[in-house]
């Protein structure tokens, strides 16, 4: 089957089409307008202005997917789009353009939830897990023989949810049934990266202009040379016994910090690169902490990160290393750069693998969704009943 999908839940105008065959998702055409340009000179996403943005690109987004697939509307099987979380204004867009195109074309139409998206964008890129992605019912006899063996099993799986308005580990005992361990109580870790960046008079969006930065100050020094540098801000909550967050104390540690110093201090390059090393080693060290905590009392059989943030290097090297050393048997999935960031391809794999899932009677439900599909700016994870 093919599946058009539709994403406008921030500043990202996106659309999709992936082909789900014999258990794995090709992506055929994927699309991302971004707007981040646009909102650069505001220091974050101004509602309103994404959702005009929105209603400028939605439709040229979708005809230039269709096209690049070479894919007229009799092609699409089903329609997919982000029915929140995320801004209200912006996400009315995206589900407006997919109710009007279920009807006109008779298709049905799904509501995907943005952060399981993000979870199962882990897939698009690991044509080895084809097997366990399609067994989550039965655990037994499952028709297909290839690549069986290196698949193995996929669940229990744990995923970090790490984007500009989330937080959170999340527990998976079967495909869509999650369980959330712990969330942040202020903060969302990329929401963090945007607010340094800001103090720092770096653009939005701020996690790419600190990660650069860090990286390349990381690189360019020996560890034993900045260990203080690297230990300056707090890890809050890293010692707290759960799996929550806070990330707003780190925020102000370095607003702090930086109230000290001169106007001719704050503009010098070198020093901004170091402000920055100092925050994402505190900001990596605590979801690097608490995965491990997790981890350790949830020994899942697969590991996922997911969101924005998830396009952190050294929070994905972080981990590899947390994982090689001490969990060395389970498996660390990572999503494609691509994919790591708002957009619509995996939007469209959870919609095919929840369809596959569905029986008859949720499946025909489809079909009216575009009567009754309504858009939630806080919408939950959704488990599949
Ligand atoms: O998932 P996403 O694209 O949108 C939301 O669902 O919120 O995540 C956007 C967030 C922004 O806060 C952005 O600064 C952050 O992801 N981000 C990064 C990096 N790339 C994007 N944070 C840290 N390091 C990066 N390389
Ligand atoms: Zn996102």
């Amino acid at each position: 089957m093919k599946i058009l999908s539709i994403e406008t839940s921030c500043d990202e105008t996106a659309a999709a089409i992936v082909e789900w065959f014999d258990h794995q998702a090709t992506v055929l055409a994927n699309t991302v307008s971004s707007q981040a340009s646009l909102h650069a000179k505001w220091g974050g996403v101004v509602p309103d202005l994404a959702s005009r943005e929105h209603i400028k690109n939605i439709v040229p987004v979708v005809t230039e997917t269709l096209e690049r697939a070479r894919l007229s509307p009799a092609d699409i099987d089903l329609i997919a789009v982000t029915a929140g979380p995320g801004l209200m204004p912006a996400l009315v867009i995206g589900v407006s353009a997919a109710k009007t195109l279920a009807l006109l074309w008779d298709k049905p139409l799904i509501g995907i939830q943005h952060l399981e998206g993000h979870i199962y964008a882990n897939f698009l890129s690991s044509p080895n897990f084809q097997f366990s992605i399609s067994n989550f019912q039965s655990s037994s006899n499952v028709s297909i023989s290839k690549s069986a063996e290196q698949a193995g099993d996929l669940f229990p799986l744990l995923a970090l949810v790490v984007s500009g308005a989330h937080t959170e580990l999340v527990f998976m005992q079967k495909h869509f049934q999650y369980e959330v361990l712990g969330e942040t109580q202020d903060d969302a870790s990329g929401e963090a990266f945007d607010k340094v960046a800001r103090m720092l008079g770096l653009p939005y969006p701020g996690g790419p202009e600190i990660a650069h930065r860090a990286d390349a100050f990381r690189e360019s020094h020996s560890s034993e040379n900045i260990k203080a540098l690297t230990e300056k801000f707090p890890r809050p909550m890293l010692s707290v016994d759960n799996f929550d967050f806070s990330f707003s104390g780190l925020k102000t540690a370095v607003l702090y910090s930086l109230k000290k110093e001169t106007p001719e201090t704050l503009k010098d390059e070198a020093f901004v690169a170091s402000v920055c090393h100092a925050f994402q080693e505190a900001a990596v060290d605590v979801l690097v902490g608490k995965t491990k905590k997790a981890l350790t009392l949830y020994s899942p059989v697969t590991f996922v990160i997911a969101g924005g943030v998830s396009a952190n290097v050294r929070l994905r090297n972080q981990l590899r290393n947390l994982i090689d050393s001490e969990f060395p048997d389970t498996k660390f999935l990572t999503p494609e750069f691509t994919y790591s960031l708002d957009n619509a391809a995996m939007i469209g794999i959870a919609a095919a693998l929840r369809y596959e899932h569905m029986d008859e009677t949720a499946r025909n439900r489809l079909l009216e969704a575009h009567l009754t599909l309504e858009p939630d700016a806080n919408l939950p994870l959704q488990n599949l009943l």
